[in-house]
């Protein structure tokens, strides 16, 4: 098969070739549809009138986020949608650190996304926490026998982890990583009990992750990487979303009690008793992003749709594009090219030259073809995997064989 099945549900009217969709992916028609839709047909504020229009949006809105929450497998009150996973990430760790206290310790891993390493930073700055970074292990992926090794540490209060990573597109065991959590966390009281927090955004266009299914705290994702728009929503667990201490980062309108204060002054009432103690409701303040919601479903049912065909046909196309890749000796790709993984595949020059890797993706993107060198958002790895920069090309539903074909010979030509 050469042709992309999935070509005709986007619009692509672009001629060059976009292999940078672990930074962000092209939109699908029916998403661009779904979103003029809602805005040519009469808006209104989520949540802060009765007529007519008000209804029309609360109901768009409430019902594209059950979708979200069906296709992440939780309710719709443990969906907070953000502006972007980084955002999500930011409430996870605001809340968290209501819990952190100077003598405790906090995991990353090596994968780890800044929108992940900088707010676990800021604890280290802030509040003195020890940061500790787990391994990456000879297959690659998360190194779980440190970590059943070391998980009984007393001082271990908060563990971070990423399914998938954005640069070298190798998918983490998470199962086994919340089994050994949740072991722990049994032999645990509630003041001792580790947290957790995922990021799943490295595997949006991956196999469909059932929150539920797992024993963690919280997990960020996007709805830019899945053909959706700039939406992010963080998944929290019931038991964390009812602890008592987990609350908005965000506060203002929309949030407010709906009730009279009569002739009392509210500026000396606790801000807690000022805002509503419906959990989903007190996420919402500021008026919410209902577009982009209706988008981020519509997203989610194409991908829920297409599952498996979308799943089988972004592995078949990076496995080729690594044995196309395989063919340039004076490249080495990070991670090993005998490993399966996602839509991610980075690499550099045997010689480490880097000035020669950005006049690569200079001639890249002369003929048309975005792909992304750098750092990726991911210094954690980057040092520990002890290499500077990368090329990195990742692929989505609408990349093609030929398209693979054409990058390849390009970094030849640029090697040569
Ligand atoms: C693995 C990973 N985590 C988090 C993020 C942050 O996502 P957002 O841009 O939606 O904030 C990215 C974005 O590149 C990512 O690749």
């Amino acid at each position: 098969m050469n042709e992309s099945p999935f070509l005709r549900d986007f619009e692509n009217n672009f001629d060059g070739i976009y292999f940078d969709n672990s930074a962000t992916t092209q939109k699908l028609k029916s998403v661009v549809t779904a979103i003029v839709g809602y805005y040519s047909n009469g808006v209104a504020a989520y949540g802060r009138g009765e007529g007519p229009l008000n209804v029309r949006t609360r109901e768009l809105f409430d019902n594209s986020k059950q979708t979200i929450a069906d296709f992440f497998g939780v309710k719709r009150r443990q969906v907070i949608i953000t502006k972007s996973a980084t955002e999500a990430s930011n409430l996870a760790f605001f809340n968290y650190r209501k819990i952190l206290k100077e003598e405790d310790k906090v995991w990353i891993s090596a994968y780890e996304h800044n929108s992940v390493y900088f707010p676990a930073k800021r604890l280290q700055q802030e509040i003195g926490v020890e940061l500790e970074r787990i391994a990456i292990a000879g297959d690659g992926r998360l190194n779980l026998e440190w970590v059943r090794q070391n998980i009984s540490d007393p001082k271990l209060r908060l563990v971070c982890a990423g399914s998938v990573s954005n640069v070298l597109g190798i998918e983490n065991d998470l199962d086994e990583f919340s089994r050994i959590l949740s072991d722990e966390n049994r032999k645990r009281d509630m003041d001792n009990h580790i947290y957790s927090h995922v990021d799943n955004v490295g595997n949006m266009l991956g196999e469909r992750m059932n929150f539920s299914q797992y024993d963690f705290g919280s997990m960020m994702v996007a709805s830019h990487k899945m053909y959706g728009p700039s939406v992010g929503c963080l998944l929290v667990a019931e038991e964390l979303l009812d602890s008592g201490w987990f609350g908005p980062e965000i506060v203002g309108g929309g949030i407010a009690k709906w009730e009279s204060f009569g002739f009392e002054d509210s500026i000396d009432f606790p801000l807690d008793d000022l805002i509503t103690k419906d959990k989903e409701g007190q996420f919402m303040a500021g008026v919410p992003d209902t577009a982009g919601v209706i988008g981020m479903a519509t997203a989610c049912e194409y991908l829920r749709e297409n599952e498996e065909e979308h799943y089988r046909y972004l592995d078949d196309l990076c496995e080729y594009l690594i044995d196309k890749l395989r063919g340039l000796d004076q490249i080495e790709i990070l991670g090993g090219v005998e490993r399966k993984r996602h839509n991610v595949v980075s690499f550099l020059t045997k010689d480490r030259d880097s000035a020669r890797l950005e006049k690569i993706a200079r001639i890249l993107s002369e003929n048309g073809v975005d792909t992304r060198w750098g750092r990726h958002c991911a210094d954690v790895l980057y040092e520990f995997l002890d290499v500077e920069y990368a090329l990195r090309l990742s692929l989505a539903a609408y990349n093609t064989r030929q398209e693979v074909d054409r990058v390849v010979e390009i970094i030849g030509a640029a090697l040569a």
